[in-house]
């Protein structure tokens, strides 16, 4: 998904999309290492979730808010480690949808909500810990959504995000989703402190080797492998002027 067709209806037909074939599902599956129930919408591998779970911090029974959830994968993966209780939250209702059947499959216990990203409706102070996988990208104003996760989290919550930072934040080649962006400021202004911003170049060589492949896809009339191809040809025109990284803070008190 191009960060320049960021409404909910657009992830909706997005999400349509891939729940006519799994065949993008199981290119992407294959690259990172994920196991098929998975149902990865991002580029985080399998090897990158024991990182971004101990970053968490979590403890049995905590909340864990997984923001910009997609179909969830990743979210019920941390809390099955960590044995959290899983809230999903996305704006996408066809994500919600295919998120809850996902749950449902797996006999998973977890709620999962529409919602946005800068405007959750859950009550101050009410979770433990949010994470946000490769989404905060598609948010115009980002620190809108820094300001809406430091305040559904306690006091001492952990919150971490993965994404893509521009090498040179002024860089004009970059997309408008990462242009002039700067994590590290950003999260300290929104009340986060021991905010790390942590290089996962391991990440980038598994997606880089995906996005590889995906330009050379027929997709005939599959329209998720359509998207895919396309994303690809965009995505390695200025790969190099970014990098990966995992973004960990702690609520300020
Ligand atoms: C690249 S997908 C990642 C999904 C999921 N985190 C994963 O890793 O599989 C980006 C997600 O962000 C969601 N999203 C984008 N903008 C949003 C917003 N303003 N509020 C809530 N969700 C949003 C989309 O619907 C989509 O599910």
């Amino acid at each position: 998904m191009s960060d320049d067709a960021t409404s909910s209806e657009a992830f909706d037909r997005w999400y349509a999309d891939l729940s006519v074939s799994r065949v993008k599902d199981d290119v992407v599956a294959r690259h990172l290492g994920l196991p098929p129930e998975m149902l990865s919408t991002s580029l985080v591998p399998w090897s990158g979730i024991e990182a971004i779970t101990t970053a968490l911090r979590l403890v049995p029974e905590d909340v864990l808010l997984d923001l910009a959830c997609g179909r969830g994968g990743y979210g019920l993966e941390v809390a099955r480690r960590s044995r959290a209780r899983l809230l999903g939250m996305d704006f996408s209702a066809e994500a919600i949808r295919q998120a809850t059947a996902n749950a449902d499959a797996q006999e998973r216990e977890a709620t999962f909500e529409v919602g946005s990203l800068t405007s959750t409706g859950l009550p101050d102070a009410s979770v433990d810990a949010v994470l946000c996988i490769d989404a905060i990208q598609f948010v115009e104003l980002p620190e809108q959504a820094f300001a809406e996760a430091a305040r559904v989290l306690d006091v001492g919550g952990r919150l971490v995000l993965t994404g893509w930072e521009a090498r040179d934040a002024d860089d004009e080649r970059v997309g408008p989703g990462l242009r002039g962006r700067r994590w590290h400021d950003g999260l300290a202004v929104a009340g986060f402190e021991e905010v790390e911003v942590e290089d996962c170049s391991d990440w980038a060589a598994m997606e880089r080797a995906l996005w590889e492949e995906a330009v050379q896809l027929s997709p005939g009339d599959d329209r998720a492998l359509q998207e895919l191809r396309d994303e690809a040809v965009t995505v390695l025109e200025t790969f190099d002027l970014t990098r990966r990284v995992m973004v960990s803070a702690t609520r300020a008190g």
